[in-house]
């Protein structure tokens, strides 16, 4: 133990993080010591690196930014439609698809108190979104007769209470075999001196490594050999807040495999000028996505000969993967992105701080960073109504209250 803390004053006082053990005499000794490793796992110079680099603007000027094509689903030759469509169908009720939902994200912005996925928006059937997820799941089930198998990111955070909320649900009646979860990274926060944040006294404050983190943890777990066990071709990943995701859209799957694509990635066209989303794009020739921050007015406005915005594509994060992309990305090293978040913290007199405003640099790897590393991708544009329902803040756009209208909807124009 003299050792290990010997270790972390030295660490803490070359990188000037001393506020680390401000409270390490008040702890007891299980507490001392797992402040003591978790200090002992933490890159400082890495950390001040990512501090550095938060100061550093975006380089989106220096890169040549064009448009990008997309095949529109509702605007295809009947031959081609019916291809796909066949195709699509045959590979799923093979069994060649496998679903992933990333849902290790913290959900600040709906400020729901346990995972996202466990959030009921307020249908009379009371359904969670897990639960509406999974009959998604059930829909493939009778449609094709096939269990498609179903893997869950989560975080270090929220991986227990997500696991026992399906225990506790009975896996919603889904083969509880057929559904699995692992774990993404995580980082430390850092506040905007670049001090690390601590969550309690004893513990310092770390948070979920961003979507893209699921390259790495999906190695890190083996997932990607149990697919392959399974003879799985495809991938459909997503995130857990679109409660329209259309999982297993044969049209998407029928596209990738007829144009001999690794990737291909679901939109819907951006619904107005000035719409927080982020569009595809292409980045000096390759395919990428330009976050609604930080795209010029230019980009935002710009249209087409048919008058539809040039960069229309919003990036849903609903993307279907060919197995062997998600192989080579074990590789792949994504950049760090910085994201200014609400953390809470202790303060220096030991308070806890619950921030009303975001107070914190959180550093993550954006999943869709991986497309610029990839040749082959096809975007195929789906109707909004049918694929889109997000669930992002507590009240106004993209809340439960909007996702629960479109998810209504949905279903009354289905019966229609
Ligand atoms: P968002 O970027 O919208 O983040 O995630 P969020 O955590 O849900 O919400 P805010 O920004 O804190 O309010 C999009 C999808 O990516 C997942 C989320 O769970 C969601 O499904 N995600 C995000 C992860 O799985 N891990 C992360 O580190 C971040």
């Amino acid at each position: 133990m003299d050792k290990k803390l010997k270790f972390a004053q030295e660490q803490v006082s070359i990188y000037k993080q001393e506020q680390l053990l401000r409270f390490y005499n008040e702890l007891d000794e299980k507490q001392k010591s797992d402040l003591l490793n978790q200090i002992a796992s933490i890159d400082f110079d890495y950390m001040k690196k990512l501090y550095n680099q938060t100061q550093i603007k975006n380089e989106l000027k220096t890169m040549k930014i064009d448009s990008v094509d997309y095949i529109d689903k509702y605007n295809l030759p009947s031959e081609k439609l019916n291809e796909y469509k066949k195709i699509g169908t045959e590979a799923i009720s093979s069994g060649k698809l496998a679903v992933i939902t990333m849902a290790g994200g913290q959900g600040t912005r709906l400020g729901h108190s346990g995972p996202k996925g466990t959030f009921d928006i307020g249908l009379d059937s009371g359904k969670s979104i897990f639960e509406i997820l999974c009959d998604k799941f059930k829909e493939v089930q009778e449609k094709y007769g096939i269990t498609m198998p179903w893997y869950i990111m989560t975080s270090k955070a929220n991986n227990y209470e997500t696991v026992d909320f399906f225990e506790r649900n009975s896996y919603f009646n889904y083969p509880k075999n057929k559904i699995n979860f692992f774990i993404q990274n995580e980082i430390p926060a850092l506040d905007f001196n670049g001090k690390i944040l601590l969550e309690e006294k004893a513990k310092i404050s770390e948070a979920p490594n961003g979507d893209g983190g699921i390259f790495n943890a999906l190695h890190k777990f083996n997932v990607i050999q149990d697919i392959k066990n399974q003879n799985i071709e495809w991938v459909f990943i997503g995130g857990v807040d679109n409660i329209l995701a259309q999982i297993a859209d044969p049209i998407l799957i029928g596209a990738a495999i007829v144009e001999n694509k690794e990737i291909a990635c679901k939109t819907v066209e951006k619904a107005y000028e000035q719409e927080k989303v982020g569009v595809f794009c292409k980045k000096n020739g390759k395919i990428g996505i330009i976050e609604y921050t930080e795209r010029t007015d230019e980009i935002a406005s710009k249209r087409d000969k048919d008058g539809k915005f040039l960069y229309g594509d919003t990036n849903i994060l609903c993307n279907l993967f060919n197995i062997k992309v998600l192989e080579k990305a074990k590789e792949v090293k994504l950049p760090q992105h910085t994201v200014i978040k609400k953390i809470n913290y202790v303060d220096e007199f030991g308070k806890k701080i619950y921030p009303e405003e975001p107070n914190a640099y959180k550093f993550e790897n954006f999943f869709f960073d991986v497309f610029e590393m990839i040749d082959d991708i096809i975007l195929v544009r789906g109707k909004r109504e049918e694929e889109f329902a997000p669930i992002k803040n507590a009240k106004g756009v993209d809340s439960p209250e909007t996702a629960k209208k479109l998810y209504m909807d949905y279903f009354l124009n289905r019966l229609a």
